[in-house]
């Protein structure tokens, strides 16, 4: 053979071996913690990281990055064990053929840890993320910081946690918790705007179990103290519940369908059926005679917006407040409505809270807002005092004041006090205020403020006079103030209308709204009360 002929040769060979090294590498990386640690997570009804970004995805749009990064620890005998991507699946996809950029953890090797070389990893794509101006997903499965790396593994939480802080408001960021989640590690989803979690295989926690028992003596389970149930229903840390994760990555692909891609975008609009000026007769009637008596607001969401599918976002916390996404003509709306079913629709912390948040959200992505109003005011007690409803509270008139997209209000029933003001009144520049007829608009119910406005006259009337003097004096006021038209005689109601016709005047005024521009003042940022 000639020299040529040899080199020529070699270098084949070198080729094909090279290409045999690429599909061994990318092997390897793909088999994760191997067969037997990938069975257990099935075991436990759990996917894999790369089982899940499948599902999330729109078919084969994945694209991965750093498939073959390794870590560089070599304390513990870590150097014998570097398996390539070192348990972090990063890369980015479609989802409904919008860019999203994703990681997932891989709990089958070392149980997902994050170590200095994937914190980078998910640093990269964040960045990725930001300068493509496209939504960042987390599925998070892991047992925190890697150990064996100590302060490297914690300076790349550090690293992610301002990446996700100077990404909030710009691209739209979410966290599903799929397995573990604990320590440090939970400041990472809690900065994203939307948590979800899986009903049986997810927890969160600052503290487990053990330390907590250690030192409060309190006994509690894993799930008991962060499970799915646990921070959807008691501490409002998470948005959404899923049954598995199959079912999560489906609704994290629902959530997105409503966001737009980034801070400078518009929601991406739907093409619909459902006529723009339907009316909906049975809204006529919806509200009952009694004022005490409730009805679910959720039935009006569902008559107004398109095909009657309302999103919901935290459906389990603080059911005093109904918070969530639809579309009306095809376009996403945020939902804010006080629920008359529950707690009488009072505004407490943790509704004050959950709305206020879920407004800044939408503000942040040109979202239009929709209220919907029938609200005795705030809930009272030493409780909410002592636990400064009055700071949070505020927290919902900042939200509401502060933001410019377009805010529509529609008033079914109750408007009291305070709470009147604050649920994106027409002094907090909100764009169409609507009543229905049955709208009650003053400072507190009549009951209230007859047996504080008419006291004297009472306390001086004979007991067998005093009840028909106090329902007189309930009436008088009912007619007098508990009515939309002094509202709308000063203008702080645009109209009073027909409860069957609210969806055609919802879509009319966000089509007069579609080029709103509104600023505020210039600043670094508002003190929002936290
Ligand atoms: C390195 C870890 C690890 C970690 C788990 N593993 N956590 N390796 N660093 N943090 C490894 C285990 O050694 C094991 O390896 C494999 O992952 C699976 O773990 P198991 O314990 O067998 O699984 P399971 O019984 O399901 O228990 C899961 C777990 C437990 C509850 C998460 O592993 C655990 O308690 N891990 C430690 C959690 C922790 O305290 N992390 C630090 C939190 S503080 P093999 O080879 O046997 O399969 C923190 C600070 C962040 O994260 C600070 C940010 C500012």
């Amino acid at each position: 053979m000639s020299d040529k002929k040899k080199i020529l040769s070699a270098s084949a060979s070198n080729h094909h071996d090279r290409m045999e090294e690429l599909r061994k590498l990318s092997a390897e990386a793909e088999a994760g913690g191997g067969v037997e640690r990938r069975e257990k997570e099935h075991k436990a009804g759990k996917l894999t990281a790369r089982e899940r970004i499948h599902l999330l995805l729109d078919e084969n749009s994945f694209e991965e990055l750093d498939k073959f990064v390794r870590h560089n620890c070599v304390d513990f005998g870590m150097e014998e064990q570097r398996p390539p991507g070192d348990g972090f699946v990063t890369g980015f996809g479609r989802i409904d053929g919008r860019l999203v950029y994703v990681f997932a953890q891989d709990f089958t090797v070392f149980g997902g840890s994050l170590s200095e070389a994937n914190a980078r990893k998910i640093c990269k794509i964040m960045d990725l993320a930001m300068r493509a101006g496209a939504p960042l997903i987390g599925l998070n499965d892991s047992g925190g910081a890697r150990i064996q790396e100590g302060v490297a593994s914690l300076a790349g939480y550090a690293d992610i946690f301002l990446r996700n802080t100077l990404a909030s408001g710009v691209i739209p960021q979410i966290s599903a918790i799929m397995g573990p989640c604990a320590g440090g590690a939970v400041y990472s989803p809690a900065i994203t705007d939307f948590i979800f979690m899986t009903r049986e295989t997810s927890y969160m926690f600052v503290t487990g179990p053990d330390v907590i028992k250690t030192v409060t003596h309190e006994e509690v389970t894993k799930q008991e103290l962060g499970g799915a149930m646990t921070h959807n229903e008691k501490s409002g840390v998470a948005h959404f519940i899923a049954r598995d994760d199959a079912d999560c990555l489906a609704m994290i692909r629902e959530l997105m369908s409503f966001l737009p891609s980034n801070n400078l975008e518009d929601p991406a609009r739907r093409a619909t059926f459902d006529s723009p000026t339907r009316r909906d007769e049975s809204l006529n009637s919806l509200v009952p005679e009694d004022a005490q008596q409730p009805y679910d607001i959720k039935d009006a969401i569902h008559a107004i917006v398109d095909d009657g599918y309302f999103f919901e976002v935290h459906e389990h916390f603080a059911k005093n407040l109904v918070v969530g996404f639809a579309r009306l003509d095809g376009r996403p709306a945020g939902f804010v409505a006080n629920q008359p079913s529950f707690l009488a629709g009072v505004l407490d912390i943790s509704a004050s809270v959950k709305g206020a948040r879920f407004v800044r959200f939408c503000d942040a992505f040109n979202i239009p807002l929709i209220t919907f109003e029938d609200v005795p005011g705030f809930l009272p007690g030493t409780q909410q005092e002592f636990g400064g409803i009055i700071r949070h509270g505020a927290k919902l008139l900042f939200a509401f004041a502060e933001a410019t997209v377009p805010k529509i209000t529609v008033i079914t029933r109750k408007a009291y006090g305070g709470a009147y003001c604050v649920m994106a009144s027409k002094h907090l520049r909100t764009d169409a205020n609507f009543a229905w007829p049955t709208a009650e608009i003053a400072v507190m119910g009549p009951e209230s403020a007859v047996n504080i406005v008419y006291k004297r006259e009472l306390d001086k009337a004979s007991e067998s006079n005093r009840e028909v003097l106090r329902q007189e004096k309930i009436e008088e006021f009912r007619q007098r103030f508990a009515n939309p038209f002094v509202a709308a005689e000063r203008g702080y109601i645009d109209a009073v209308i027909e409860p069957a016709d609210t969806r055609a005047r919802i879509i009319t005024a966000l089509r007069a709204l579609e080029n709103k521009r509104d600023i505020n003042p210039r600043k670094k940022h508002g003190n929002i009360p936290l």
